[in-house]
């Protein structure tokens, strides 16, 4: 019964994986997603520069439960470009994405390792500084996505 439920979870998981459960859905709830995803993400980083920047006191708490939140959404990001959904509704993704797969990946993949390092340093930060260039560093990867990935 265990091995079952196991084997049941593991097959869940490879499928999710894959985008295979993904790309079943419509390509226009794909791209609804892909920018819900996103502006869950602009919304909490906002915080984050707002502090970074001094127009926000510094609240360790506060911060790290954002940088979480962007830590998660970049974890569940790769779905939101699941194959077939470069059309079907009014979308800013670059065909890129698509035909540039490798080169995606390496960005994608920055932006879960630069916004996963930011939560490490958030837990312990007893001050703005400490956060200061790793925060900086997630902004790059956003902009490194952005400006090959993403139409103006
Ligand atoms: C791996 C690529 C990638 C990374 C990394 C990335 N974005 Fe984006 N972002 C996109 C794409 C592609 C779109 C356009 C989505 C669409 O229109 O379908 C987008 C759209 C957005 C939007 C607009 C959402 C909407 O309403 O359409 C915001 C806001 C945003 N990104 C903020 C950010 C921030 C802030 C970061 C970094 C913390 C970030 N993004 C990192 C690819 C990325």
């Amino acid at each position: 019964m265990k091995h079952v439920l196991i084997a049941a979870l593991i097959g869940t998981s490879t499928l999710l994986a894959s985008g295979t459960v993904s790309a079943q859905a419509k390509p226009e709830d794909v791209i609804k997603f892909r920018k819900s995803v996103y502006t869950v993400v602009g919304w909490h980083v906002r915080p984050l520069g707002a502090m970074v920047k001094g127009q926000m006191p510094f609240d360790q708490a506060v911060f790290l439960k954002n940088a979480e939140i962007v830590a998660d959404m970049a974890s569940i990001a790769p779905d939101a470009f699941a194959a077939g959904s470069d059309k079907g509704a009014e979308t800013r993704a670059k065909p890129e994405i698509w035909s540039d797969a490798a080169g995606f990946k390496k960005v994608m993949d920055n932006f879960q390792a630069e916004s996963a390092k930011l939560v490490q340093v958030a837990r312990t930060a007893k001050d703005v500084d400490a956060v200061r260039s790793q925060f900086s560093a997630l902004s790059k990867s956003c902009a490194g996505c952005h400006d090959n990935y993403r139409t103006k």
